[in-house]
């Protein structure tokens, strides 16, 4: 049944610094690589014209697969279509470090690494463009109104400035300081989150809704206002703009006990600044620390706090896909 034939697409995980949620309503936001947590897909050959997945949830005929991997199978049978494949099988082995339902963008990164393997095979150069469009066709099917801002970041090896509708870009920054990122272990949803904010902005309550646009307006700033702190290196800023962010997110409660109790350790341990990232309701949290070694104090902290996994990321981006 199997050829001796394999194909390799690779991505990475995401780690959004600022303008999560607002950034379905228009607004920028700016996103980084996490190079440490990695998304293989491999497309293996088959002598018949069948098509198999192998991944942590399932593992057997594609058309068979539960639901939850429908935005993999419709994208496959897009670029089976498009690449001009039919009746050529093959087995979808997936393999990631990223933890899922943490906001580290696991099923963009699935949906990039999946379309740079088929490509590979159908022996097809994509633009950035072309990886990002096919990675949304999954990625509108897992979180029915994705902003885009996943696929971006899974996409490019710099740090991402993405707003609906612009032309996305990179940009080029260096600075000592680092982002201590946590996973507090607990799932969040992030398609529940979107839904529910999506509610408060509907509410008709006196003035809520009124409230809760002007917050998301003001996301939208800071991630300007954070974009120039980076470009001038002042971490004093960029972290006051995080905390800022946090104190809103947490107004469209999107916070979670889990998080804010990592936030607390890591501002006690010395960080400049410290939100969520991602959709919320659990998954993940940055902390802003000066240098690295104050990014290993606020480690331990979150280590103590209840995180159960870290990650260091040096703020720097050399500003290239
Ligand atoms: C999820 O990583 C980021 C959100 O802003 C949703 C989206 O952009 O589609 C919460």
């Amino acid at each position: 049944m199997m050829k001796n034939e394999e194909y390799r697409g690779v991505s990475h995980g995401k780690v959004i610094l600022i303008g999560e949620h607002s950034v379905v309503y228009d607004q920028p936001a700016i996103v980084l690589p996490l190079n440490e947590a990695r998304m293989s897909v491999y497309v293996q050959l088959r002598t018949d014209a069948d098509l198999y997945i192998d991944c942590e949830y399932f593992c057997g005929p594609l058309r068979s697969a539960p639901d939850m991997l429908s935005n993999i199978r419709v994208l496959v049978e897009r670029l089976i279509y498009d690449f001009s494949l039919k009746n050529k099988g093959f087995n979808l082995v997936v393999r990631s470090t990223i933890p899922h339902e943490r906001g580290m963008g696991s099923s963009a990164a699935v949906a990039v690494a999946t379309v740079r393997a088929v490509a590979k095979f159908a022996g097809r150069a994509l633009s950035f463009k072309e990886e990002f469009e096919y990675s949304q066709v999954a990625e509108n099917i897992a979180h029915s109104t994705a902003s885009g801002l996943d696929s971006a970041a899974v996409a490019s090896d710099s740090a991402v400035w993405f707003q609906h509708g612009a032309e996305i870009s990179t940009f080029a920054f260096d600075t000592d300081a680092v982002l201590v990122v946590a996973d507090t272990g607990v799932t969040g949803s992030t398609r529940e989150a979107v839904s529910d904010v999506r509610a408060l902005l509907k509410s008709y309550g006196p003035n809520v809704s009124c409230e809760t646009w002007s917050s998301i307006h003001r996301l939208g700033q800071l991630s300007f206002e954070s974009a120039d702190a980076l470009r001038a290196n002042s971490m004093r800023a960029l972290g006051e703009s995080m905390n800022e962010a946090q104190r809103i997110l947490s107004s469209l409660r999107v916070s979670h006990a889990s998080l804010d109790r990592c936030i607390a350790a890591a501002h006690v341990a010395g960080a400049l600044g410290a939100k969520l990232t991602g959709g919320g309701r659990g998954g993940c949290m940055i902390a802003l620390a000066q240098s690295s070694s104050r990014a290993e104090r606020i480690r331990a902290a979150l280590t103590q706090a209840g995180a159960i996994r870290t990650w260091l990321v040096p703020l720097q981006s050399k500003g290239i896909h």
